[in-house]
């Protein structure tokens, strides 16, 4: 089965393709000639991910999974959420990113947050949605060189490190888009099972 991950990302790339099943072709955009930046201008997590699942399907024809994240924070009523990518601007920049956030947390006490991951899977013309939470903290500076984004200012609950550092093996293992994806996957195995 040929299926198209709607990121440019390569991160991302690499952190699902070690997930995905063996039967499971993955497509990049760049593979599928699709070089522009896909729209994101929907005001939910959910809405963005659809948004650009269907954008892919519409224009290039292939089933596709396409994923949002946004980091919330609880003092900060959700906020970075779906604008994490452009909290300090539209550069979308990460480090700038995280010296907002430090900024905004500075005289916080309540440090709590979590990441949220929407999965949305366009495939013979149905949509599924998968959703992935882990929560944790904000810590007060930048611990570890590992991971993108925020991964250097979260710390997931029950544990004394943050994302960044963690190994990729171990933050896929319990992150947000690590549980979001084992949802896709789980569903994905079901199909292939059934078409089998
Ligand atoms: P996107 O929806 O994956 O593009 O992510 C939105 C924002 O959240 C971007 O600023 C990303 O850098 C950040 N982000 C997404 N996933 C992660 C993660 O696993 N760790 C840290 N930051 C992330």
């Amino acid at each position: 089965m040929k299926l198209v991950f709607a990121t440019h990302n390569r991160n991302k790339l690499k952190e699902v393709q070690s997930m995905l099943p063996r039967e499971i072709e993955l497509l990049t955009l760049d593979e599928i000639g699709c070089l522009e930046d896909i729209p994101e201008t929907a005001p939910t997590i959910e809405g963005n991910a659809i948004q650009k699942a269907q954008y892919v399907k519409e224009r290039y024809g292939y089933d596709v999974f396409s994923d949002d994240t946004g980091l919330e924070v609880s003092i900060l009523e959700g906020a970075p959420g779906v604008y994490s990518a452009r909290y300090a601007g539209d550069m979308k920049d990460d480090q700038a990113n995280i010296d907002l956030l430090l900024k905004n947390m500075r005289d916080k006490e309540n440090r709590k947050a979590q990441f949220k991951t929407i999965f949305a899977l366009c495939i013979n013309d149905e949509m599924h949605t998968f959703e992935g939470i882990i929560k944790g903290e904000i810590t007060h500076l930048r611990k570890g060189e590992g991971g993108f984004g925020y991964d250097a200012v979260f710390m997931p609950e029950g544990y004394e490190k943050t994302f960044a550092q963690m190994t990729r093996q171990e933050k896929n293992n319990i992150s947000h888009r690590g549980r979001a994806l084992q949802k896709l996957v789980q569903f994905l195995k079901i199909r292939i099972g059934t078409l089998e």
